[in-house]
C-alpha cells in the first residue's frame, strides 16, 4: 500500500491530475497494488483566499508520503515568483530532490516539429540537478530603484551536490543500458569556476564507470544538438538553470507540453511527479486539455516506487491511446480529456 500526496494546483491541473489517478486505480487493481491518496489545496487559488504558500507543517506532513503528485502551480493574477518560490522551488528544496528527471521520448503517431526525425532518433533522458546553480535564491540588491543599482544573483555548486547528481546520472545510464553514453552539458570555457567543478567531478566519477561511454557539449551547442542530431543523446547531466532550458525545447521536440512529464526525484527520501506543462488557465474547465503528460508522470512515479511491470503497463496502453489520437494539443485530441484517461486505463 502506497500512501500519495496529491497536489492538483492550478487551472488544468486537478483535471489532468484525475486522470492520472484513474490510470494510477486502473494498474493497481491490475497488478495488486493499493494506493490511498491525501489532496493537498496548496497554489495560486488557495494562495490567494489565505496568504500561504507551503507552509512548513505542510512540507513535514509531504515527507511521510510514498511519493507526492503534483499538477501545475500558477495562477495569472499572482506576481511571478511567489508561487514558483513558494511552492514549486520550497518542496524540491526542503524534500532535497536533488534530481530532475525529464524523459524526451518521441511516440508513434506524436507530430514533432523536427523534420525527418522518428522516434527512434528521439529517446534521451535529461538529468538536471535540481537544488543548487542559480536556483538557491542567493543574492540582493544595492542602491534598488536608483540609477547606480546593482543586482546580484549567485551560482551556487557544491562538490558534494554535483558529485551525487553526476553518480545518479551515471547509474541512470547504465541501468538504461541503451546507448551507455552520458553527455555533460555545460559551459566550461565561460563559467570558470561552477563549471571547472562540474567537469572535474565528472572525469573523477566516470573512471568508476568504465562501461558507460562520456561526452562533453556546450549547452549552446546542446541546443543545436538537440534539433540537428537528437539521436545523439542517451542521457544528458547538466546543471538546473541549463537543465531548465533544455528540457523545455526537450518538451518540443518530443511533441509539446501536452506529453511531457518529469520527476523531482529524492532517490532516498519522497519524490514529486508532474507534467511539466503548466497550469494552462486558458483550457481550464473545458475538458480539452491533454492529461497524458500526467499519465505519464504517473507512469514515472510507478516507476519509482519499484512497480516496474504496472509502469510497463502504463506506457504501453498509453502509447495505444497515442496512436489513436489526432494530435496531442489542447482541444485537438479527436477525444476529450476524461476520454483519454479512460482510454489508458481501460488498457492498462
Ligand atoms: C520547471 C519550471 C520551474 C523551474 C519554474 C516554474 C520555477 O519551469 O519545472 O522546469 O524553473 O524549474
Ligand atoms: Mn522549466
Amino acid at each position: 500500500m502506497y500512501n500519495i500526496a496529491v497536489i492538483p494546483g492550478d487551472g488544468t491541473g486537478p483535471e489532468v491530475v484525475r486522470e492520472g489517478v484513474k490510470v494510477l486505480n486502473a494498474a493497481a487493481s491490475k497488478f495488486k497494488i493499493e494506493f490511498k491518496y491525501k489532496e493537498f489545496p496548496y497554489g495560486g487559488e488557495h494562495y490567494m483566499k489565505t496568504g500561504e504558500t507551503l507552509p512548513d507543517s505542510a512540507v513535514d506532513e509531504l515527507r511521510t508520503f510514498d511519493s507526492i503528485f503534483l499538477g501545475a502551480i500558477g495562477h495569472p493574477d499572482v506576481k511571478p515568483g511567489i508561487l514558483e518560490t513558494g511552492i514549486l522551488l520550497k518542496a524540491r528544496f526542503s524534500l532535497d530532490q536533488y534530481i530532475n528527471l525529464r524523459p524526451v521520448k518521441l511516440y508513434p503517431n506524436v507530430e514533432t516539429p523536427l523534420a525527418n526525425k522518428k522516434p527512434e532518433d528521439i529517446d534521451f533522458v535529461v538529468v538536471r540537478e535540481n537544488t543548487e546553480d542559480l536556483y538557491i535564491g542567493s543574492g540582493g540588491f544595492l542602491r534598488k530603484n536608483t540609477p547606480h543599482e546593482v543586482a546580484l544573483q549567485e551560482m551556487v555548486a557544491t562538490r558534494f551536490g554535483v558529485e551525487r547528481c553526476v553518480r545518479y546520472a551515471f547509474e541512470y545510464t547504465r541501468k538504461r543500458n541503451k546507448g551507455k553514453k552520458l553527455t555533460l552539458c555545460a559551459k566550461t570555457n565561460v563559467l570558470i569556476f561552477a563549471h571547472d567543478l562540474w567537469w572535474r567531478t565528472f572525469q573523477e566519477v566516470a573512471k568508476e564507470y568504465p562501461d558507460i561511454k562520456t561526452d562533453y557539449a556546450h549547452v549552446d551547442a546542446t541546443t543545436m544538438w538537440m534539433v540537428k542530431n537528437p539521436e545523439w543523446f542517451d542521457v544528458i547531466v547538466t546543471p538546473n538553470m541549463f537543465g531548465d532550458i533544455i528540457t523545455d525545447l526537450g518538451a518540443m521536440i518530443q511533441g509539446g507540453m501536452g506529453i511531457a512529464a518529469g520527476g523531482n526525484l529524492n532517490p532516498e527520501g519522497v519524490s514529486m511527479f508532474e507534467p511539466i506543462g503548466g497550469s494552462a488557465p486558458k483550457y481550464t474547465n473545458m475538458n480539452v486539455i491533454n492529461p497524458m503528460a500526467a499519465i505519464f508522470a504517473a507512469q514515472m512515479m510507478l516507476e519509482s516506487l519499484g512497480e516496474a511491470r504496472a509502469a510497463a503497463a502504463v506506457e504501453a496502453s498509453a502509447i495505444n491511446v497515442i496512436g489513436q489520437m489526432k494530435s496531442q494539443a489542447a482541444g485537438k485530441m479527436g477525444f476529450s480529456t476524461t476520454e483519454i484517461g479512460d482510454m489508458v486505463a481501460k488498457g492498462v
